[in-house]
């Protein structure tokens, strides 16, 4: 007769990716009180009492910061992820951000909402929006990709694709041979100089003690005027004090971000998305299927990948 394993469920997770995991060796709902493993999207688990019976850990996604990783692993608990199985979602919007920063499109949206149909000034203040909201294109324009992990790599791609410049730092890299991506990608020598240059900054970087508050406000007043940093990684990897003073002081200007946070959600010149980077039905079964296997094939087999 099969093991029969519990898997603690914690977030609402792609059927698909749960069918990887037997249906009779699984439960999902928190009843459970002595659960094999735990499969979690976003819940925050450094709030949990995590039981004695957990022996893994997954995460449908690629970054493990809500999750107490150095405590798991001092009980020798592995923690799974799924690097790179919703990069293409996230290398999408971030293309997206660029564009609603570069064609001014929610002061748009918002100014056609409270357009009156029946108003016969209407095709005046058409026009007049059209003036108000012209915006600039992004080919020609330098993007710089901080972080040249999975994402980093497919926005700097797509960037190259419209036409962009691509200049690219990452802390990590340090062989020459990591940026065989693209020889189109320049390599700056430093976070300031990319930050010199660039028009757009998206930040890839996951969070960790080494890239919080990376963006700061030291470095921040490197920026080339007028840019705009895009930040689809972690809120905490960018100062939020020094975007608001550099976004008032018009060296900065849009802050797009995948995070509401109650401090800058408010500014006109800030626009906030509410983690929507890996929202895609594509992108939650692939991270979901992968985390799944490879819970699977730990918890039957002892085999660990990605952990
Ligand atoms: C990730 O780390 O990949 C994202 O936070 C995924 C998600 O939105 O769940």
């Amino acid at each position: 007769m099969a093991t029969s394993f519990q898997v603690l469920i914690l977030n609402q997770i792609s059927a698909n990716g749960l069918k990887r995991l037997p249906a009779e060796r699984y439960t999902s709902g928190k009843s459970i009180e002595s659960p094999d493993a735990v499969l979690v999207r976003s819940a925050d688990m450094h709030k949990m009492d995590i039981p004695a019976s957990v022996r893994a850990i997954g995460r449908a996604g690629a970054g493990t910061n809500n999750i107490p990783v150095k405590a798991m692993s001092a009980r020798g608990v592995p923690v799974f992820n799924a690097p790179g199985a919703n990069a293409n979602a996230v290398k999408e919007l971030v293309i997206a951000g660029m564009l609603l920063a570069a064609r001014n499109l929610r002061g748009a949206m918002d100014f056609v909402g409270k357009l009156d149909p029946a108003d016969p000034e209407m095709e005046k203040k058409v026009e007049d929006g059209k003036k108000t909201y012209a915006g600039y294109e992004l080919a020609g324009r330098t993007l710089g990709v901080v972080g040249l992990g999975k994402i980093g790599c497919l926005v700097a791609d797509a960037a190259l694709k419209l036409g962009m410049n691509v200049l690219g730092f990452d802390p990590e890299i340090t062989v020459d041979a990591a940026w065989s991506l693209s020889s189109q990608v320049r390599k700056a020598a430093s976070l300031n100089e990319l930050l010199k240059h660039a028009d757009f900054i998206s930040v890839h970087v996951p969070l960790l003690d080494a890239t919080r508050n990376m963006l700061n406000a030291d470095n921040i007043t490197h920026l080339k005027h007028g840019a705009v940093i895009l930040n689809f990684s972690r809120d905490q990897i960018v100062d939020e004090q020094a975007v608001l003073d550099a976004l008032d002081g018009k060296k900065l200007a849009a802050y797009v971000c995948d995070f509401p946070s109650a401090r800058i959600n408010a500014h006109p010149k800030v626009i906030a998305l509410p983690h929507l980077g890996a929202s895609t039905g594509e992108a939650e079964e692939n991270c979901a299927i992968m985390v799944a296997e490879q819970l699977r094939d730990y918890l039957e087999h002892g085999n660990i990948q990605n952990a």
